[in-house]
Formats: structure tokens, C-alpha cells, sequence
């Protein structure tokens, strides 16, 4: 059965400039793959956009069609790029010093990657201070430098012939900052950029900007950003989604899936170890500890929202938590991740779980750029400002409304995730209730 509602949604016409903020690993393995894909020469694997299906009605319909084919998202061959990045290496060499692909994919594209320069970008050390870079711009306050970057975002519409952007944060990690009054209110934001005050990283600028232009934006790093009273205030004023924040690709992943099978069991957790080598730059840059504790606050928020020691104090009200990362140069973006997880069952015996994920870091996020931008894209067309919890499928630390908790649970995220195309398209939420197929007695 139809809802008879589907939601008015612009069509995708034109091309979808996506503006990557960083020029690093993962914006030129999203960048190299989406072009490799055009080409034929790669399926977008790891890309729910482009490769998952969606079922529609009762499971005895048979329909379950390709989510591309149904809801109206831009076409790969209509999506344009362009970064900034403080490091002037365009995207070929940029792919050459991240190292994540291998020649046999960089060289056909070659003369493509070395056509995406970077702009110069608005970065400051105090932010992220293992970085040094040359491609900056200058201006007398941070006011000045974010309209500088709107007049980037508008050269670039217009050079490129683009009908609508994205932008997607894919830059280094930012030192912690917590929010204080300067995030309280647009005013008092834009007070800040005249006044250069110190709580206004350059991610809050590439976001004010991008906002500005109404410009979709997502943040996948675990800085602040987006993720404020002011910029959210923005947001809804100028009619444009925000999602945040940290990209969900590694031992947090799995994370959120055992997590939630453990909770869903009644099993006790007694601690939990997660330990990392990483050798990449993002690892380099993790390795400062003002940095790292923005990503460790990430990190350490999952468990607590997904077994809710409140309502089961005997199972999680003690739970002890570490994570680490550790910067270790011979494995480059191959990250491993360990875990150990001491659990208790019937009559609190304990068991363990071990893990040992060798995962490539740049590999895993570079489909979540993608469908980013193509489900950003959708929503702009589709009229939905603010943040985007559907999209909380794709981070650590998933933005939600003031009075809610945020989901982490994948398989909920999942579900809210394609509840929501459904919810679009005006067709039936599916609830997995199912009592239908069976014959009950009517009472
Ligand atoms: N790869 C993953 O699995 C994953 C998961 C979650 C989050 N992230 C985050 O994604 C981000 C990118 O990761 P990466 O591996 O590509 O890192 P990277 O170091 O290879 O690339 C980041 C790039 O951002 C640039 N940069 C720094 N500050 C900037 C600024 N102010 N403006 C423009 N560019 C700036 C750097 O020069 C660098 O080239 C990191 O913050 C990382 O923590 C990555």
C-alpha cells in the first residue's frame, strides 16, 4: 500500500560541484574512485547510494529497487570537484604522498587529479599544529578570510558551470574546543569573526561560508564546526542541511554493531580496549594530544549512548573505556585496529572478545563522502534544512535535535536511514512487525 505524500523534490538537473575541504587521503581516494567508476574501470563498492536496494511494501510484493533508481540523486558523470588545502600538492601528488592507491589506478587518471588544484585555504596552526602549509590566505580578521572563501565557493559555481554544490569537510582534526558563548548564537558568532576570537576554528568559517552560499555542508572530522547553536541557527535561516560529525568507517563501525548485539542479549560489559596504529598523516596529526582529544571524545561517546547504563546498571554501570591511537609511519593509511572487550553472562561469568581489524582508513570513507554528497544533495532538493539525523548512518558522533539523544546503533541508523527515502517518496515505513502473513484470530 502507497502513502498517497510523496515529498515535492527538485530534480537533480545540472551538475553537483562537491567542494572537499582538505586535499588529504580520503578526498583523493573519493576523488580517484568516483572517476575511475565513470570510467568503467571500478563499481562503487561500499557505496549504499549507488550499490544497496531498498525493499518497498510487503515482503511478498517483490519489490525492491536499486535506491538510485529510486530516489532522484545526481548522476556520478554530473559531479564536479574542487578543494582547498594549505598544502599546494594537487590531486595526483596528493594521491602519490597519501599512498592509498596504487599507480595501476592513479596513472590512467593521471592528467584528471592533476587538474584539481587546491585554493588556498583559510588554516591557522593554533588548530592543527603538526600541519605547516603554504597555500593560505591572509585577511585582516576571520570575517574577512570566510568571505573570502564565499567568493571562492562563487567563482567556482560559475566556472564550473554548476547548478547546486556540497561541501564536505575531509581536513585534518582540529584541536578540541568546547563550546562557549561565541557558538551560542549567530550574533555572537559573527561578533567573533570581527573579533578574531580564539573559539572560531577555520572549520566554522568554511561552514558560516558554505551556509552563507547555501551550500549544504557535512563535517567529517570530530571538530566542533557545524555542530553549534549558531550554525545551526544559520542553517535553518538560510534553508540548508548540516550533518556531522566524524566519519563512521573503522573499530567504531564495529563498534556500533557489537555493541548493540551485546545490549540486545543482556550481556555485561566490564570493560572495553581499543587501541589503533595508524601511520598516515590524519595519524601524524592525531599523534598532537590537543587534537587527539577531539577524536577521542568522539570515540568514547558510542558505548555510552548505545548500552544506556541508566536503565541497565547491572550490566553497564561500570564500564571501563580506553581508546588510543597511536601514530606508527610503516603502516601508512593500512590502519589496525584492536579490541578487546571483557563481557559477563549468566550468573556474571566471564568471556572475552577479541578483534583484530586490518582495515585501509581512506578506503572505507571515501563511499561515505560519496554518498554524502549525493544524499546532501537530496535533501537541499528536497527542502529539508538543519541537521540530518537520517544521515547519522555515516558518523561517529551523529547530530541530532537539542532534546534528543543521537542514535548510533548502525542497524537503527540504517533503518531511519531508508525509513527516510521511503518517507520522501510517500511510500509505506516498513516496521518488521509482519503479523500479516499469519493467521491470528481476529479479537
Ligand atoms: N579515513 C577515515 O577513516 C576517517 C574516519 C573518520 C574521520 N576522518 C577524518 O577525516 C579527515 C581527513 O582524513 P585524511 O586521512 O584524509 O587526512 P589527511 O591528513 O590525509 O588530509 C587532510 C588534509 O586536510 C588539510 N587541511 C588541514 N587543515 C585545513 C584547512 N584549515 N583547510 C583546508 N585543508 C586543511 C591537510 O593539509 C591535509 O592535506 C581527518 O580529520 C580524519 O580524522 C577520517
Amino acid at each position: 500500500m502507497t502513502e498517497r505524500n510523496p515529498r515535492p523534490i527538485a530534480p537533480p538537473e545540472g551538475k553537483l560541484g562537491v567542494l572537499l575541504v582538505g586535499l588529504g587521503a580520503v578526498a583523493t581516494t573519493f576523488i580517484a574512485g568516483v572517476e575511475l567508476i565513470r570510467r568503467g574501470m571500478a563499481k562503487p563498492i561500499g557505496s549504499l547510494a549507488e550499490m544497496g536496494t531498498i525493499r518497498l511494501g510487503k515482503r511478498t510484493e517483490g519489490r525492491v529497487p536499486k535506491i538510485r533508481e529510486f530516489v532522484p540523486l545526481a548522476a556520478l558523470n554530473d559531479l564536479e570537484f574542487g578543494a582547498w588545502d594549505p598544502i599546494p600538492d594537487d590531486g595526483y601528488r596528493s594521491a602519490q604522498v597519501a599512498g592509498v592507491l596504487e599507480q595501476r589506478h592513479l596513472e590512467p587518471i593521471a592528467d584528471f587529479l592533476k587538474a584539481i588544484v587546491p585554493m588556498p585555504a583559510v588554516f591557522d596552526r593554533r588548530y592543527v599544529k603538526r600541519l605547516q602549509g603554504s597555500n593560505v590566505k591572509s585577511g585582516k580578521n576571520k570575517r574577512e578570510l570566510a568571505e573570502q572563501l564565499r567568493e571562492d565557493i562563487r567563482a567556482f559555481k560559475e566556472r564550473r558551470g554548476c547548478d547546486r554544490l556540497v561541501m564536505i569537510w575531509c581536513a585534518s582534526t582540529e584541536v578540541f574546543i568546547a563550546p562557549s558563548e561565541v557558538h551560542a548564537s549567530l550574533a555572537a558568532f559573527e561578533r567573533g569573526m570581527e573579533e578574531n576570537d580564539d573559539g572560531i576554528a577555520p572549520s566554522m568559517l568554511y561552514a558560516w561560508a558554505s551556509l552563507m552560499e547555501g551550500v549544504p555542508f557535512a563535517n567529517g572530522a570530530p571538530n566542533l564546526t557545524v555542530d553549534t547553536p549558531a550554525l545551526q541557527e544559520l542553517a535553518l535561516e538560510r534553508e540548508v542541511p548540516i550533518a556531522g560529525k566524524d566519519f563512521k568507517t573503522g573499530q567504531t563501525l564495529v563498534k556500533t554493531v557489537i555493541a548493540p548485539m551485546l545490549k540486545a542479549r543482556m550481556l555485561g560489559l566490564s570493560g572495553w580496549y581499543s587501541t589503533n596504529i595508524l601511520g598516515n598523516r590524519d595519524g601524524e596529526v592525531l599523534d598532537d594530544p590537543e587534537s587527539f582529544k577531539t577524536k577521542e571524545e568522539s570515540k568514547l561517546g558510542v558505548l555510552e549512548h548505545i548500552l544506556q547504563p541508566e536503565l541497565y546498571p547491572d550490566l553497564y554501570g561500570n564500564v571501563y573505556h580506553k581508546v588510543r591511537i597511536n601514530y606508527y609511519p610503516p603502516r601508512g593509511d593500512n590502519k589496525e585496529g584492536w579490541d578487546n572487550i571483557d563481557i559477563f553472562g549468566w550468573l556474571g561469568y566471564p568471556m572475552q572478545i577479541k578483534i583484530d581489524f586490518l582495515c585501509r582508513d581512506s578506503i572505507l570513507a571515501a563511499p561515505l563522502v560519496l554518498d554524502l554528497a549525493l544524499f546532501l544533495d537530496l535533501a537541499q532538493r528536497a527542502r529539508l534544512p538543519g541537521i540530518q539525523e537520517w544521515l547519522s548512518f555515516y558518523f561517529k558522533s551523529p547530530m541530532a535535535a537539542p532534546q534528543l539523544k543521537p542514535e548510533h546503533d548502525l542497524f537503527i541508523q540504517h533503518t531511519k536511514l531508508k525509513n527516510t527515502l521511503r518517507w520522501l517518496m510517500g511510500e509505506e515505513q516498513i516496521t518488521h512487525l509482519g503479523v500479516e502473513y499469519y493467521e491470528y484470530e481476529k479479537v
